[in-house]
């Protein structure tokens, strides 16, 4: 499977579901029937699009740079119909999730200043139309469409929900509109449409909530996104835990996600400043990764292109705390708010904060990368299990204490819970996705798994059911051992 193919289409849930089929039959069967209730007919067809949990690579593809995550079970369902001149975006969840009502023009703005869920759905809608635009093909009238949402994927935790609700309306809009995009396509504009939202992400979710494929986690790569197979080794099962803790990364964009971002194309440019490049060539670097050659140049010899290279020039060329916008300024020869002129939400971050972390970011961003092409390597190898178990497990513990140090991504209950996981007996473990809250992914051995899993419940969630934030019955949805499940595709089932 490359990013050339087109999206799958289905007439039936086995492909995707396997042996969850008939689970996910009943399931389909009630989104059916809200749909019918709210709008007295039947959807035309359903489309479907997963979470993911990232193995390693955090807060790094906004950098260029590849990362490995998998698709997960969990998934948001479309269901849609062609019909009115608005779109009626409603879910199953109605009380948590209240119908909303838009035009269809695929030119109406976003309005960020009022978070609501209606707007992912807008946000894609808007993706599909400027997608064609952009690549010059000709759009079909914009139709009006019944929309009925049911997601499975828990909000806030750090596992793409975000992600599985725009790719699942991108290929709703694109089926209703006859519109046929490629896997890479579809990756690559739900990536931009979902900064629509207001936050300013990498490629990484939507391209595996794509692109994921059962039994098998990929690096996903990017400019132009591709993603290759990497076969995890036998008996390697990876557990995530919800910390409970929730992060919204729209709702807090300016203070945690967004900053980052900037943080770290400051960081690009004022190294590039300091390696030489005029002012005016220094503001145009944009990530990390465009540094790479610079430092390379400098710094010659048989290991110059590596992590270590770059290290060392973090090292050497950026001072520990923090900088102030105005020494930035002087550095790059340029007001911060020219620098961002028009783009709306690194201007937020601007009026924000006046203190950016630059040296810490860039050391995360430079030892994270090499992480990546490492864990594939060691899956590829032809060690033992153990060997590879064991290393698979030192680089993720490695990850999560550059998250925590030296990215400052991750929180108290995050914290907690890997120290939870790891005297549960996990082999590695870590924060994934964007972090502040969220959850954890920790690689245990198969034949150990469910008694790793006892244990981290006794050491993390009981306290909460006795505090009563969560129910017992509650604990499958807040830890569960997953297998690599399967990417977006379009149903057209006869239920
Ligand atoms: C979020 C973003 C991704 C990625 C991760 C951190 O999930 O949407 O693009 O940056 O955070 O790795």
């Amino acid at each position: 499977m490359s990013a050339g193919d087109p999206i799958n289409v289905y007439d039936d849930l086995a492909p995707v579901y396997g042996d969850a089929t008939e689970a996910a039959r009943r399931r389909y069967e009630t989104i059916k029937a809200a749909f019918e209730e709210r709008f007295g007919a039947a959807p035309e067809a359903f489309a479907r699009s997963p979470g993911r949990v990232n193995l390693i690579g955090e807060h790094i593809d906004y950098e260029g740079y590849g990362v490995l995550p998998m698709a997960l079970a969990v998934d948001t369902v479309v269901a849609v119909r062609k019909a009115g001149n608005q779109l009626v975006v409603c879910n199953v969840d109605a009380d948590k999730y209240p119908e909303k009502a838009f035009s269809v023009d695929p030119a109406q703005e976003v309005d960020v200043g009022k978070h609501n869920w209606g707007n992912y759905f807008v946000a894609a809608y808007k993706g599909v139309f400027e997608h064609l635009a952009a690549k010059g093909a000709a759009a079909p009238a914009p139709a009006g469409l019944q929309i009925m949402i049911h997601g499975t994927v828990p909000t806030g935790g750090g596992l793409s929900s975000s992600a599985a609700i725009v790719c699942a309306s991108a290929l709703a809009v694109m089926r209703m509109h006859g519109i046929e995009l490629t896997k890479g396509e579809v990756s690559e504009f739900t990536a931009k449409a979902e900064r629509y939202v207001g936050v300013t992400s990498g490629g990484m979710d939507q391209a595996i909530s794509i692109m994921g494929m059962p039994g098998i986690a990929k690096l996903v790569e990017f400019n132009p996104v591709r993603a290759s197979d990497v076969v995890l080794p036998e008996g390697a099962v990876f557990v995530v835990a919800n910390s409970l803790a929730i992060s919204n990364k729209a709702e807090s964009a300016t203070k945690h996600y967004n900053l980052r971002v900037v943080e770290c194309r400051l960081a690009a440019g004022v190294l590039a400043a300091l390696l030489g490049e005029s002012k005016e060539s220094a503001r145009q670097v944009l990530t990390l990764k465009e540094v790479e050659p610079l430092i390379e140049a400098k710094y010659s010899g048989p290991k110059a292109s590596t992590s270590g290279a770059q290290t060392a020039a973090v090292e050497e060329l950026l001072h520990e705390g923090a900088y102030e916008t105005a020494e930035i300024e002087e550095l790059l020869g340029a007001k911060l708010t020219d620098l961002y002129e028009g783009n709306a939400s690194a201007l937020r971050v601007l009026a924000a904060n006046g203190r950016f972390e630059l040296r810490k970011r860039a050391l995360h961003v430079y030892a994270e990368k090499q992480r990546v092409p490492d864990f594939r390597d060691v899956c590829n190898s032809g060690a033992g299990v153990e060997e590879k178990l064991a290393k698979l497990g030192k680089l993720m513990d490695e990850s999560h204490a550059s998250c925590r140090d030296l990215y400052e991504c991750s929180s108290v209950e995050l914290d907690a819970l890997v120290q939870v996981n790891k005297a549960a007996g996990a082999i590695g473990s870590r924060l994934t996705g964007a972090g502040w809250g969220g959850c954890t992914v920790s690689l245990a051995r198969e034949g150990e798994v469910e008694g790793f899993i006892e244990k981290v419940k006794g050491g993390y969630f009981k306290g909460l059911i006795e505090a009563g934030r969560i129910r017992e019955e509650d604990l499958p949805e807040c830890i569960f051992a997953s297998k690599p499940a399967s990417g977006g595709a379009v149903l057209t089932l006869k239920l």
